[in-house]
């Protein structure tokens, strides 16, 4: 049997028991159970021995940089969130709330993945359930070669991993994993530690790629996935808003590939669909005469889309104006309205104002502010935009329109999806060959000076 032992989480504390309160610090409930000596029986058989070699210190000139195996995910967006495809040898944490789609998405992965060998370890599920949303599933290109197997004991996984040799692992979930070496219950923090660490030695020894199911509650406060995210290599949220069929996949950390790239899914009666194109979903359809709207382009990763952003601006019927937005912070939406109020002379501190990101998106890249300021101008004179013209710029303080990262790759997406006009800052301009786009590109200095443009005075 292993040896454990108990640990203080707050002060460190050892003891070879459980306790309630921690006799050094005072603190009740900190006692974790961790594994200080393993068997060494029971160890998997590397598929890949050169990874098993002792370790020595090698100069950083001799190491040679081998290519790294990727494997294809069979979905363009995942693979891309992933830098390139699946590591040999990585281990991914899939995070996100229940009933968000994780599993539906592992599942699919598995059923895409062409020639490999794949094992889907459930915890959560019988292998009824499975079948069933197998059936209801359109991509069944590896229906043969995808195994299923209903257990939690980390242990007997790691037997039916040696038989098996699959070439990619799904555990879903991890927690509820649970390994012989600690008495806690599944779902506890020891536990989760615990079975992720055997999972990463399995990776790490075996070249096994391995993906982890973990379930966050919304404000990402369960214990779970947030202690696992420096033991594993990459870290994806997959989240979206239940409303809206749309769901997006981000990495949060990885080791194989950029943070910023993002993948997006809609889910449908059988199963998440890829959306190659961001932009055809993420400008609703709508009356050309409706004021309030303004469309953006912005960049997540190294993708250009066009957002639309919505505001509406009333006259506050209480005393104290309401202020909300989806989508967007609403202290920097205070802001952009501070600047407003200062600069074009709206009396926007008696105006509840509303704002809306099409899609259930959260956008981070400042360029949308032109199209939010452009947006809540439109609602609050009431005059609609041209659903034709687009915005990209950021504004300061003083009402400057300062210039964004990458505007060639903006410009080109806007004049591919036919816009017309395309406001941005001045300071965007240098360089940029304006006979090469179709579009009309309106060079703004300052915030007074769209006022002017769009409504014309
Ligand atoms: P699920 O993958 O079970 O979520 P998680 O593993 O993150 O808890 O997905 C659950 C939701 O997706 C469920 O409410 C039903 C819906 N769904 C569809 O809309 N279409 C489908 O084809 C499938 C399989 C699920
Ligand atoms: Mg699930």
């Amino acid at each position: 049997m292993a040896k454990t032992n108990f640990y203080c989480r707050n002060c460190g504390a050892q003891a070879a028991k459980w306790m309630g309160k921690c006799p050094s610090c005072g603190e009740w409930n900190t006692f974790e159970e961790e594994v200080i000596e393993r068997e060494k029986k029971g160890k998997i058989t590397a598929k890949h021995p050169g990874l098993q070699q002792k370790s020595t210190p090698k100069l950083i000139d001799d190491i040679s940089l081998l290519e790294i195996p990727r494997l294809d995910s069979g979905f363009s967006e995942l693979n891309r969130v992933l830098g390139g495809g699946i590591v040999a040898g990585s281990i991914v944490l899939l995070g996100g709330e229940p009933g968000i789609g994780k599993s539906t998405l592992l599942l699919q992965l598995a059923l895409a993945v062409k020639g490999k060998k794949v094992l889907y370890v459930s915890g959560e599920e019988s292998d009824n359930q499975l079948k069933m949303r197998a059936d209801r599933l359109t991509t069944k290109g590896n229906a043969n070669a995808c195994y299923i197997l209903t257990e939690t004991a980390t242990q007997e996984i790691f037997k039916h991993i040696e038989e098996l040799q699959p070439d990619l692992v799904i555990i879903d979930s991890v927690q509820t994993l649970q390994s012989n070496l600690l008495d806690s219950a599944a779902g506890s923090i020891s536990q989760i530690k615990e079975c992720a660490a055997e999972f990463q030695h399995l990776a790490k020894t075996t070249a096994i790629p391995v993906f982890l199911i973990g379930h966050i509650t919304k404000d990402g406060s369960l214990a779970g996935p947030k202690i696992l995210e420096h033991i594993v290599d990459t870290v994806l949220q997959f989240e979206g808003d239940r409303h809206y069929g749309y769901r997006i996949v981000r990495a949060i950390k990885n080791r194989f590939g950029s943070t910023s790239e993002l993948g997006i899914f809609e889910m449908n009666n059988n199963g998440l669909r890829e959306v190659l194109n961001p932009s055809e979903i993420l400008i609703s359809q709508r009356d050309d005469d409706s004021s309030g709207n303004a469309i953006a382009a912005v960049l997540e990763g190294n993708r250009p889309m066009m957002i639309e952003t919505q505001a509406l601006v009333s006259s506050a019927v209480y005393g104290t104006p309401q202020r909300s937005a989806t989508g967007y912070d609403i202290r920097r939406m205070n802001m952009l309205l501070a600047v407003l109020e200062k600069r074009c002379q709206f009396k926007l501190g008696a105006k509840d104002v509303f704002l809306n990101i099409a899609g259930g998106i959260h956008v981070e890249d400042p360029a949308i502010n032109l199209a939010i300021v452009a947006a809540i101008l439109s609602s609050a004179t009431d005059i609609a935009i041209d659903g034709k013209c687009c915005f990209a710029g950021e504004m300061g303080l003083n009402g400057e329109i300062r210039a964004v990262a990458r505007i060639e790759q903006r410009i080109s997406e806007a004049d591919k999806l036919g816009f017309t006009k395309m406001f941005l800052s001045k300071y965007n301009m240098k360089g940029i060959e304006k006979n090469k786009y179709q579009i009309e590109l309106i060079p703004i200095g300052k915030i007074e000076e769209i006022f002017k443009r769009l409504f014309g005075e």
